[in-house]
């Protein structure tokens, strides 16, 4: 009998669980294990895993469909991304795009513009903070992430129509001064794991 009532309530659980509304903190807590811990990295290869906070809604949303059907490649974030509803993907794309990053230190930047980013900055902006929504902010992000990111666009781990165009005409050092330039802009931001911790 006991045996009975212990899966009727394992049962009773899951439909619970699958019924429960998550909060968006909720929901980016087990994100944050990653993508709010400082300078965490990726084991192999070695690059930091991506900032998110500030980057464009839109932009998160389609990444996470991405890992989805396979576009992007990369077994943990497909795992996290296949257990999220579509609803659950809008909380979390808007809970990480709310952050602001002040916008005077983005418009007081001092980095003079390199002659390798002419071809970005149409898309991306000089400052890599770009206005439209399905284009990612890259000013600010991780510079070990940018290059990978540029690397894998080429040999065509990430399987994109525009930037796999873009990236295949670049030198390895191309993609390196690139990375370095937009990284030491502002633009995305790490959001603490304490943040959802603590309130
Ligand atoms: C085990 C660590 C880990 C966890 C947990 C994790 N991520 Fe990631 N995430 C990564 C790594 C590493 C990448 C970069 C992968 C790549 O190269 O495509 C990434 C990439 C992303 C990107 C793409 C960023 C960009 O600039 O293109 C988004 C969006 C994202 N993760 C959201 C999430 C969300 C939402 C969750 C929680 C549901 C989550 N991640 C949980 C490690 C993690
Ligand atoms: C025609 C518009 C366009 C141009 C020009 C362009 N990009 Fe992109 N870029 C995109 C789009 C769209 C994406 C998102 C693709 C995806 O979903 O993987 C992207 C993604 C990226 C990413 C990955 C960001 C992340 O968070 O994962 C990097 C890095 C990048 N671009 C760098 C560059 C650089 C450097 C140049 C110039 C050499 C450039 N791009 C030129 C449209 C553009």
């Amino acid at each position: 009998m006991k045996f009975f009532i212990y899966i009727f309530c394992f049962f009773m659980l899951n439909i619970y669980n699958a019924y429960a509304q998550k909060s968006p903190e909720e929901l980016s807590s087990t994100c944050l294990g990653c993508h709010g811990v400082e300078s965490y990295n990726n084991i192999y290869p070695t690059y930091k895993v991506p900032k998110l906070g500030n980057q464009h809604k839109e932009y998160i949303i389609s990444a996470l469909n991405a890992y989805k059907s396979g576009e992007r490649s990369h077994p943990t974030m497909k795992a996290h991304a296949a257990n999220l509803s579509d609803l659950d993907i809008e909380k979390i794309a808007d809970y990480f795009s709310s952050y602001k990053s002040d916008e005077k230190l983005i418009k007081n930047s001092s980095i003079k513009m390199i002659d390798e980013a002419n071809s970005c900055v149409g898309c991306h902006g000089v400052d890599g903070n770009s206005m439209a929504p399905t284009f990612p902010k890259i000013g600010g992000q991780y510079e070990d992430y940018l290059y990978y990111s540029l690397k894998s666009y080429k040999n065509g781990n990430r399987d994109n129509a525009i930037m796999k165009g873009i990236a295949s005409t670049l030198t390895d050092d191309q993609m390196k001064i690139l990375s370095k330039y937009f990284s030491s802009h502002n633009g995305v931001k790490k959001i603490d794991q304490m943040i959802t911790a603590t309130e």
